[in-house]
């Protein structure tokens, strides 16, 4: 069996979680492969609301396997409010929650070491939720950090100790800052008693002989492709790799095992934190999309950034990734605007072009836009593409035709059933 992917083609809040709970129901495993509490996936279903931050999520689908794979950085103490909503909500997670051994471990000092760190940046800040993020990575990259596998050795405690001292010196660098320590500590070491109890697995070995004994596996990316640490709009970006090739690094699988790559575009644009963003409206227009939108941050609450599409960068990042089709949500969020425009190329310097610039952070780039006409009307009570509005259809349509790629499934609200299946190129019952 192959393993298909679902990732953002934006900067993140494409509404991954909602559309892997929809298709979930038809994989027998939901893994992520990157990212860690950064991530804010909504779901909704039955008039209940759920925000999760590192559990993947399938978890709502009773039986189905959710694997935090080794690509994933874990903050005991999110990762066990989640889990406290889970029970409240009386979830059978207990053997279906399962931890790769080689996922990396955010320290409470990670979190000091990132809000040291973006607070000393000033006007140039990243805009980071401050969750740890890029600390544990660069733990990671730099031979140091600690695993969940760890958490059972003998030496884990002398670990723990050197790796903090070794934070505290690190913070000697930046102008002080205000952390709880102690008690953040105490928090996280309540909270690794959970973690031991939850399943860890050798997560490399166990997704492929799922694979080989037929599983269907469905791998959920976190932030979006523009957020990528090789590709994305840096220094603006995550710490991790967002792309199709992070799947086979984050969860341990070859190349030849990914399947359908469904690439998640909004129907227009955001971005939360810092950095460039070409179709970026700071304007009325962008205003009216954050309110009709419901733009802000899952995980920190702050306003999004909001925007038209963008065509160059989502050719972009439909080549980064192998996107074999598309899943297009929110579109009933532009249910009342007049006019819709779309961007189409970039002018810079004079020039017109595709393709994003190498030094995007510094060049004033001006968009060239295309109007569409809008429908106007409610998408209320609509289950198929042929029902949608005709100029919703055209726009639509004009989107799959410049992109290259076909357009398999269409959000039209939040809620789980909220979704026009287009075309069936996965199994999506
Ligand atoms: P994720 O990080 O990609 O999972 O996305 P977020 O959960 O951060 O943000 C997406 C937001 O849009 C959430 O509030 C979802 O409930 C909501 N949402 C998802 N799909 C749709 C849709 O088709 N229409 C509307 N109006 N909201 C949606
Ligand atoms: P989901 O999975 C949107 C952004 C932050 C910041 C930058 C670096 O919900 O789509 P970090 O905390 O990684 O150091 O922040 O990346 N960012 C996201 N933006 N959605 C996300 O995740 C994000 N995760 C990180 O706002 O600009
Ligand atoms: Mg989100």
């Amino acid at each position: 069996m192959a393993i298909d992917v679902i990732l953002g083609l934006q900067w993140g809040d494409e509404g991954k979680g909602k559309i892997v709970d929809y298709l979930a129901a038809s994989y027998d495993m939901v893994a992520r492969f990157q990212g860690g509490p950064n991530a804010g996936h909504t779901l909704k279903f039955d008039g209940k609301k759920f925000v999760l931050h590192t559990v993947p999520s399938g978890i709502f689908r009773p039986g189905l396997l959710n694997l935090i794979g080794n690509g994933v950085v874990i903050d005991p103490i999110t990762l066990s409010a989640e889990i406290e909503e889970l029970e409240k909500a009386g979830v059978d997670y207990k053997d279906r929650l399962l931890l790769a051994k080689k996922a990396h471990l955010i320290l409470p000092t990670h979190r000091y070491l990132d809000a040291a760190s973006e607070s000393a940046k000033g006007k140039a800040k990243i805009g980071s939720t401050l969750k740890g993020i890029g600390p544990t990575y660069m733990d990671k990259t730099g031979r140091n950090g600690l695993r969940v596998g760890d958490i059972s050795r003998n030496n884990f405690k002398e670990r723990y100790q050197a790796l903090k001292e070794k934070h505290l010196s690190l913070l000697e660098i930046y102008p002080p800052t205000s952390f709880a320590l102690e008690e953040e500590e105490q928090k996280w070491m309540d909270s690794l008693e959970l973690l031991r109890q939850l399943k860890q697995v050798d997560g490399e070995y166990y997704i492929n002989h799922a694979l080989r004994a037929g599983k269907r596996i469905l791998a959920e990316g976190a932030q979006g492709s523009m957020l990528d640490i090789d590709f994305g709009t840096f220094p603006f970006v995550t710490s991790s790799n967002t792309i199709t090739a992070g799947v086979c690094i984050g969860l341990g699988v070859s190349p030849d095992k990914i399947g359908e790559v469904i690439g998640i575009s909004k129907a227009y644009c955001t971005r939360v934190g810092s950095g460039p963003f070409p179709t970026e409206l700071e304007n009325a227009v962008g205003e009216r999309l954050r309110t009709e939108g419901g733009e802000f941050g899952a995980t920190t609450g702050r306003p999004r950034r909001c925007g038209w599409l963008d065509l160059p960068q989502l050719k972009y990042t439909i080549m980064l990734n192998g996107v074999t089709q598309l899943a297009i949500t929110k579109i009933d969020v532009l249910n009342a605007f007049e006019e819709i425009e779309v961007g189409t190329a970039y002018e810079i310097d004079g020039q017109t072009t595709q393709e994003l610039p190498y030094d995007i952070c510094d060049q004033p780039i001006q968009p060239v836009y295309k109007a569409h006409t809008g429908w106007q009307q409610s998408l209320e009570g609509i289950t198929t593409f042929e029902e949608l509005p005709q100029a919703a259809r055209d726009y639509l349509l004009a989107m799959e035709k410049e992109l290259g790629v076909p357009i398999s499934m269409v959000s039209t609200g939040p809620e789980r059933n909220k979704l026009i299946v287009k075309a069936r190129r996965v199994v999506v019952e």
